[in-house]
């Protein structure tokens, strides 16, 4: 990319206010375009289906200036939340602090076009990976339309159709309406805490039932659940490490989590989503989306968050054991919508800090697992700590929950053997 040159020059002219003279060699071509294609136009293009407005073209990026300005000063796009000087994560959609004021230096100089035969050669768009092979399709029994506005949580339960043990290696969620599917979590339920799931869904009236933040049920079932994957706008196909999957028994059960958000004033279309999945028969190496939290939150006790605070903050710290070994392949942070920043990192014996994740500013509707660029191994002597912060504007105490107003702090990983 070229470095852009801006130079500024005052001139200041006796009983003159001061004339400000900007030449810059900064423009859309050399500079911008490499950036927006990069970082935006994977989710921005012409056929998005999320609703992006299309960013592929000077025009268009020309007419969204403004806006795109605003939102990469803010940081809300691209919707990258994990701070990369924390750690390195693949396929990564940041800017850094250096291509932000370059695209922030377009925007205020009136959006220079340049010269589109000397265009600095795009980088192809980060798109969201596929999976190159699909063994299993589950999908959401009937089509469910929203009710709820702007937010319905709703759970679907799902069959498991093998009829012995099997590892999942890979996944892919496609909604069925990218206009109101906003985020989706599919949980595995194991068999003996499925018909305590079909209660909970025999209980509630019509499709599916609501739930939010986890898949229903009880403490005890709740740490049992594991993570089958997730899905929230941009992201895409999941493939676990090599040699690695998920063991899954015979005559469990698929909690699909749907959040859908029906813009206020609209009328929303029917949704019948679907999970794609890459299978083995053969047995893999262990493998486990691992939830990390404090027991006791989960029990009601020590995360209050009281009314009308900011900045709240708990920790919970795990001091693996002589028998823990590890490694860490991705990294997900998980609280509701007074959730303001979050991170984990390993403490090492000798004083020293690994950081896996650092979300200074979160949001709900744009979580997402993020994966390091090289494993972390964890080692007996290692304190893994996570630790969540909170603003609570309202006038009631709030703690761990899976209600609208509840809250949690999770930290998600998926684990393999070193
Ligand atoms: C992972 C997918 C994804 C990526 C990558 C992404 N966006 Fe977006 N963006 C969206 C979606 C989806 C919306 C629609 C609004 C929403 O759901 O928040 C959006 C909305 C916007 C908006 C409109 C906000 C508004 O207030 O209407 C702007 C501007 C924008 N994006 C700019 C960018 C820029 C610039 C980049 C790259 C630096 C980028 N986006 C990268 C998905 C993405």
């Amino acid at each position: 990319m070229n470095t852009a040159l801006l130079l500024l020059f005052f001139t200041a002219c006796e009983g003159e206010p001061p004339e400000q003279v900007l030449t810059t060699d900064l423009s859309y071509y050399q500079d911008v375009a490499p950036l927006l294609s990069r970082s935006c136009v994977g989710c921005h293009d012409a056929n998005s289906t999320l609703g992006a407005m299309d960013l592929s073209s000077y025009e268009q990026a020309q007419t969204w200036a403004p806006v795109i300005a605003s939102e990469v000063e803010a940081g809300t796009m691209p919707p990258w939340r994990a701070d990369t000087d924390c750690n390195s994560y693949k396929d990564t959609l940041a800017l850094s602090e250096e291509e932000k004021g370059l695209i922030l230096e377009w925007a205020t100089l009136g959006t220079p076009e340049g010269d589109p035969q000397a265009a600095t050669e795009l980088t192809e768009p980060r798109r969201p990976p596929t999976l190159d092979r699909v063994d299993m399709e589950l999908t959401m029994p009937v089509a469910f339309t929203p009710a709820g506005s702007p937010d319905d949580y709703r759970c679907f339960l799902m069959e498991w159709p093998a009829e012995q043990d099997v590892w999942v290696t890979g996944f892919e969620i496609t909604p069925g309406n990218y206009e109101t599917v906003h985020h989706v979590i599919p949980y595995l339920i194991d068999p003996e805490d499925a018909d305590g799931y079909r209660a909970l869904d025999a209980a509630d009236e019509g499709e599916g039932y609501r739930c939010y933040g986890g898949p229903g049920g009880d403490v005890t079932t709740l740490i049992n659940t594991r993570w089958l994957g997730s899905w929230a706008p941009g992201g895409g196909a999941s493939t676990f490490p090599q040699g690695t999957g998920l063991q899954v028994a015979p005559g469990s059960l698929v909690a699909f989590q749907v959040h859908y958000y029906v813009e206020p004033g609209t009328t929303p279309e029917p949704d019948q989503s679907s999970i794609q999945l890459k299978i083995e028969e053969q047995a893999q190496g262990w493998g486990d989306v691992q939830p990390w939290t404090d027991v006791q939150w989960v029990l009601g006790l020590g995360m209050e968050i009281p009314p009308e605070t900011q900045g709240v903050t708990h920790t919970f710290s795990y001091a693996l054991g002589q028998s823990d070994r590890f490694a860490m392949h991705s990294l997900a942070l998980h609280m509701h919508t007074l959730g303001r920043s979050g991170r984990m990192v390993v403490k090492h014996e000798d004083g020293s800090e690994t950081c896996l994740i650092d979300v200074p500013a979160y949001d709900f509707n744009w979580q997402r697992s993020y994966l390091l660029e090289t494993p972390y191994v964890a080692v007996p002597g290692d304190t893994i700590e996570l630790t969540c912060t909170w603003d609570n504007p309202g006038s009631e105490q709030v703690s761990w929950g899976d209600g609208t107003g509840d809250e949690m702090c999770l930290g998600i990983s998926y684990l393999s053997a070193p």
